[in-house]
């Protein structure tokens, strides 16, 4: 069982607490490559419970700062990025993507004071569409992420964000909880449904499978298996790789070269990072007949995003609307009545509150992988 306090020890990761320390030694995702023009507006970014502001300078560089300016704290997010840097709207101090101060104009003979001031700036880097940041104590950052979908060429790879409103564990925990799929997602497809070839009609066949789970240098694994043709074992795999990232099963091994990234905007949101290569097999979408399994769409309508700092990659099924589940589908064809994995997902994973309260959880076998987990990263941090 988890304790009370072994539960604020996984799921707190503000400056200062265990879990934020461990996440900061590692450079995180902070935002899409796409949101941020050269001499663009500043984009409010929260991580880590941090506020920060993130911009693209007029040479394409990337700077991600504290957001208030080092001067009297005014939020840079007003600032005008122009000319090499983002200059702060009150009295237009200008900063460089490392935080150094440019310009004080309000300052006579500024030149001097402005070489002692810097903006509390991050190390920011970008690859593949994708924009990192450091945000750990050490002076020399470890090297960026090395996992496959984080990799390849960004054509060949679909990169998309998605935010969840609750802790980031519990969102993590349901991507390597391959037991509720069966259930969640495709509860209500019968196995003579599909086609009788897909690999995937194994587990509507045994909808109870068994595991096993190991701990690894990089994180946490398991392999989930249940009976296939005569003498054959279906495996389903996954990976926890540190410190949020998942691998989840999704077709064959081979060609599933995929990530997610579980990143924490603060204690109750969660900013998921999707990376899913484009030559991958496809998994279970019809029937037999042709017919598209009900409400198993990948994709989800999302609302606009908004410059607040939980403003960006929200889906338009949210708690706020009880994820427009429809109770006559749940009766009929769908066994969440909810549309969308993600959505789906989101239900479960924010309808155990903000921060889950694990005291009241009765474990299972099938939860073998995500008490390994959260051991594995209580170790660690
Ligand atoms: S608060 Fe930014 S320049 Fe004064
Ligand atoms: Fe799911």
């Amino acid at each position: 069982m988890t304790t009370a306090a072994e539960n604020e020890f996984l799921t707190r990761i503000g400056p200062g607490t265990p879990m934020g320390t461990l996440l900061r030694q590692y450079w995180i995702p902070a935002c899409l490559a796409s949101e941020l023009k050269a001499d663009g507006a500043p984009l409010r970014l929260m991580l880590l419970g941090e506020k920060l502001i993130a911009f693209r300078d007029s040479a394409g560089k990337i700077g991600i700062f504290d957001h208030r300016c080092p001067h009297r704290c005014a939020s840079l997010f007003f600032g005008r990025n122009e000319e090499g840097g983002l200059r702060c709207a009150y009295h237009g101090w200008k900063f460089d993507t490392e935080g150094n101060c440019l310009d004080m104009p309000n300052v006579p003979g500024e030149h001097d004071l402005a070489s002692h001031v810097k903006a509390r700036a991050y190390k920011a880097a970008e690859r593949n569409g994708l924009v990192y940041v450091y945000m750990g104590e050490r002076t020399q950052a470890p090297p960026l992420p090395a996992i496959e979908a984080l990799l390849s060429p960004p054509g060949e790879t679909a990169l998309f964000c998605r935010q969840r409103e609750c802790n980031w564990l519990q969102a993590l925990e349901g991507d390597v909880d391959t037991a509720h799929f069966t259930f969640l997602h495709v509860g209500k497809v019968a196995p003579d449904e599909v086609d009788p070839n897909h690999m995937e009609r194994w587990q509507l066949l045994d909808r109870a499978a068994q595991y096993q789970v190991k701990t690894a240098d990089w994180g946490t694994m398991y392999a989930a298996f249940r009976p296939a043709t005569q003498g054959h074992y279906y495996y389903r795999y996954a990976h926890m790789v540190m410190p949020f990232w998942t691998l989840f099963p999704n077709g064959p091994i081979a060609g599933n070269i995929l990530a997610q990234g579980w990143v924490p905007m603060d204690d109750t949101h969660t900013m998921v990072f999707t990376l899913m290569w484009k030559g991958a097999t496809p998994p279970l979408l019809n029937k037999l007949d042709g017919s598209q399994i009900p409400h198993l769409l990948r994709e989800s309508p999302m609302q606009p995003n908004t410059t607040d700092w939980f403003g960006r990659w929200r889906t338009v099924a949210s708690a706020e609307n009880d994820y427009l589940i429809d109770r006559d589908m749940q009766r009929t064809e769908s066994f969440s009545g909810i549309s969308g994995l993600f959505p789906q997902d989101s239900a479960m994973t924010e309808s155990m509150d903000a921060i889950a309260d694990r005291t009241l959880e009765h474990l299972v076998p099938s939860d073998r992988m995500i008490v390994m987990t959260r051991r594995r990263l209580y170790e660690a941090a």
